[in-house]
């Protein structure tokens, strides 16, 4: 990797950091949801970077992949356990960061995330394969009487591309792909109360573009356009301007151009909590970048 790029990534994921920070700081019994998500994604446009996905807010059995939708009226509760999960590119580079705003007493789940990260983060070194990193977080989450989410993983990072190889399961699998010195990996193990399986719900409001075609809808365009803007990176339903985005967007799924981000969730009345740091590997460990 070149000096150029490291510093694009070191950047990315200091203000990724400090972004995490004082967007979680927001959360709070009461707090609207849309306020926090709008708030916390300025901070990052302020700074004259750009996000790398839109701001992941989801609470309690939802893991992944929610985000305020337009005019959103929902608030915390009291007893909330709220994942927000950030990332930033600096010329395509990514920092993907993320953390559990624990609004009950759910400390011991917490903790299960947030060791099962360091623990993997103490071992990435060169040679050493996914799957040794997988059966860590495992064991971690597990003795503290949790279940790691097996359908979620971290993965690799590429310039404008959030999931490069390898990807770093949270469970123990045998052998998988070595980890090797130059890669740029989001770590982020997922600790839940329920199965450790998420499935998908209906609600959607998160998309990517999967090819580029030429589409005449008006609506669409827009659609288009919006991706464009991100460099073909995710996009929120709630940053197109059009007030046909709706309509635009189910033809674009529909026709394979784009895909869509449902809201991953483990069973009713469960609890998931996610911890996330991007490192970068050097030949005898690694760097975060987003500490
Ligand atoms: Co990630």
């Amino acid at each position: 990797m070149n000096e150029e790029t490291t510093e694009d990534y070191l950047a990315a994921g200091r203000l990724a950091a400090e972004v995490l920070r004082n967007g979680a700081a927001r959360i709070s019994p009461g707090a609207s949801l849309l306020e926090v998500v709008e708030c916390t994604e300025a901070m990052v446009t302020d700074e004259g970077a750009a996000l790398a996905f839109p701001l992941n807010i989801s609470s309690n059995e939802d893991a992944a992949h929610d985000t305020a939708s337009p005019g959103d009226e929902r608030t915390f509760s009291k007893h909330d356990l709220v994942k927000i999960d950030l990332g930033i590119q600096v010329n395509g580079y990514i920092a993907d960061t993320a953390m559990t705003v624990d609004l009950g007493k759910n400390d011991l789940l917490v903790e299960a995330s947030r060791a099962a990260l360091e623990s993997a983060i103490a071992m990435i070194r060169p040679g050493i394969t996914v799957g040794e990193v997988g059966a860590v977080v495992q064991q971690e989450i597990e003795r503290r009487g949790y279940r790691p989410v097996a359908n979620l993983t971290g993965h690799g990072l590429a310039q404008y591309n959030l999931h490069a190889p390898p990807s770093i399961p949270n469970i123990a699998v045998s052998g998988g792909a070595v980890i090797e010195e130059g890669m740029v990996i989001a770590i982020e193990p997922f600790a839940t109360t329920g199965t450790g399986h998420v499935s998908e719900r209906s609600r959607v409001e998160i998309f990517q573009q999967l090819v580029v075609k030429p589409v005449r809808m008006k609506s669409a365009r827009q659609v288009m356009e919006t991706s464009r803007r991100v460099h073909g990176l995710p996009f929120a339903r709630r940053w197109i301007r059009s007030d046909k985005a709706d309509i635009a967007l189910r033809s674009l799924v529909r026709s394979n151009i784009l895909r869509p981000f449902p809201v991953l969730h483990d069973v009713e009345g469960s609890l998931v909590s996610q911890h996330e740091h991007t490192v970068i590997v050097t030949s005898d460990g690694c760097i975060i970048t987003t500490r």
